[in-house]
């Protein structure tokens, strides 16, 4: 469910008409909806709310500061995956006993500021990590908290870029170096090793998958007490589907449903790290056809977003659906909707039946706010989008559209010419 809705035949978000907002701030501009994105944070919470996991929600989804501290306010903790994730959690005062630090390739400056700050743990994704993070925190003299993150080898049945659980994808610890992990941790004397960590994939509209990983988490959680490791939390990651087009991704309550009998029985206290769940529907990105362009085989429709700013379509062949800010009585019409960068992977939709489209008329690609802006860039030298946040007949700016001068700001023309 989502606060984006017709009223009439104008597309609102919330209470504002969206087409104000195109004309106001101008495109393309994500939009996003407060209220929709506290809500998927609470159903997540209400469907759990027998065992009051903490709740941390995934940086990378979105991470305006904005939705932050609107998530960190609602009492969520935080999942980050690099130094300038954990500066933009400590921004929105989340506190340190609420982020957790996962990611293959964690610096030993991130992981010393993490240290410093007081992370509840890192998610350890290799044994040469995990010795690192025993070194670092030798050298600050401080014993520091980790999560083994298991690699399950469990199918998520997902798109293979965002399959994260099988034994050929770079992430976490398979179950046989999981275990040699409690040989070599006397010899570790500056970690604690205090949970289990699972993240096996994302947009992931199925829930035996989570509970084949999590079945695997409780059998090893069993060879931990047998080596007297007492561990406190489990952390089942992120990875919850969302409606796209047709999916049907199982709801808060199903997914409780399904795996709480598995989590009750571990008695551990349970993490998770949704990221697309929370944020994926809160928010639009709207565009404006420039061009409407036919040639002998197809028919395109130019908008002025492209792959710089959601880049999902190209490199997921992500299906994202599109309408009219204005809906009307019209034809349906084959269409490529396409941006104005010099790629053919520029689009938002292929071969897809739209009403017919005008020229000088908004669009919204709907379902944008994870891994969208997050996502963009400043390919073709293009500024990177504005973003709104509305609450009920408030807009706020929640980033500026960024300016010529922002795209240049860090480079430097040496002052002689070059070969001198
Ligand atoms: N925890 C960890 C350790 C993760 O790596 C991720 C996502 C999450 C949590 C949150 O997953 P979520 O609940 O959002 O599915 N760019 C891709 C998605 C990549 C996900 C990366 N990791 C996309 O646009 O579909």
């Amino acid at each position: 469910m989502h606060e984006f809705k017709y009223k009439s035949d104008r597309l609102f978000c919330e209470q504002v008409n969206v087409q104000d907002l195109a004309e106001k701030y101008g495109t393309p501009l994500y939009v996003y909806s407060y209220g929709t994105l506290v809500d998927h944070y609470l159903k997540l919470k209400h469907a759990f709310r027998k065992i009051q996991p903490l709740i941390c929600y995934s940086v990378k989804a979105n991470s305006n500061l904005a939705l932050l501290k609107a998530l960190v306010d609602k009492g969520a903790g935080l999942d980050i995956v690099s130094g300038g994730e954990l500066f933009r959690a400590l921004k929105v005062g989340c506190p340190a006993n609420k982020i957790v630090y996962a990611s293959v390739g964690k610096t030993d400056a991130e992981i010393e500021e993490a240290i410093r700050r007081g992370i509840l743990f890192f998610n350890v994704e290799s044994v040469p990590e995990l010795e690192n993070i025993n070194r670092i925190a030798k050298s600050l003299n401080k014993v520091t908290n980790v999560a083994i993150r298991i690699n399950p080898d469990v199918e998520p049945k997902t798109h293979k870029y965002i399959t994260t659980g099988k034994l050929t994808n770079k992430f976490g610890i398979d179950l046989k170096s999981a275990r040699q992990i409690l040989h070599l941790r006397k010899a570790l004397d500056y970690v604690r090793i205090s949970g289990l960590h699972i993240h096996i994939g994302s947009q992931i509209t199925e829930s035996d998958p989570y509970v084949a990983a999590i079945r695997k988490m409780v059998a090893f959680i069993k060879i931990l007490k047998n080596c007297d490791v007492v561990i406190e939390y489990l952390n089942i990651g992120g990875g919850l589907g969302i409606i796209y087009n047709k999916e049907t991704p199982q709801t808060a309550q199903n997914y409780a449903k399904k795996v709480l009998p598995l989590l009750k029985k571990t008695g551990l206290k349970v993490i998770m790290e949704p990221g697309r769940f929370i944020a994926g529907n809160a928010g639009i990105l709207v565009a404006k056809v420039l061009y409407i362009k036919s040639t002998p085989k197809k028919k395109f429709v130019i908008v002025d977003g492209g792959m710089n700013d959601l880049i999902r379509p190209a490199l997921y062949e992500a299906y994202h659906n599109i309408v009219p800010l204005k809906a009307s009585a019209r034809p349906l019409e084959k269409v490529d909707v396409v941006g104005p960068i010099c790629e053919s992977g520029d689009f938002f939709a292929k071969e897809r039946k739209l009403p017919k489209l005008k020229e000088g008329e908004y669009i919204a690609v709907m379902s944008a706010g994870a891994y969208g802006f997050s996502m963009s860039s400043n390919y073709n030298s293009r500024r990177r989008a504005q973003e709104v946040m509305v609450d009920k007949d408030k807009v706020y700016v929640i980033r500026k559209r960024e300016t010529f001068d922002d795209l240049i700001r860090n480079e430097v023309i040496p002052p002689k010419r070059f070969g001198f």
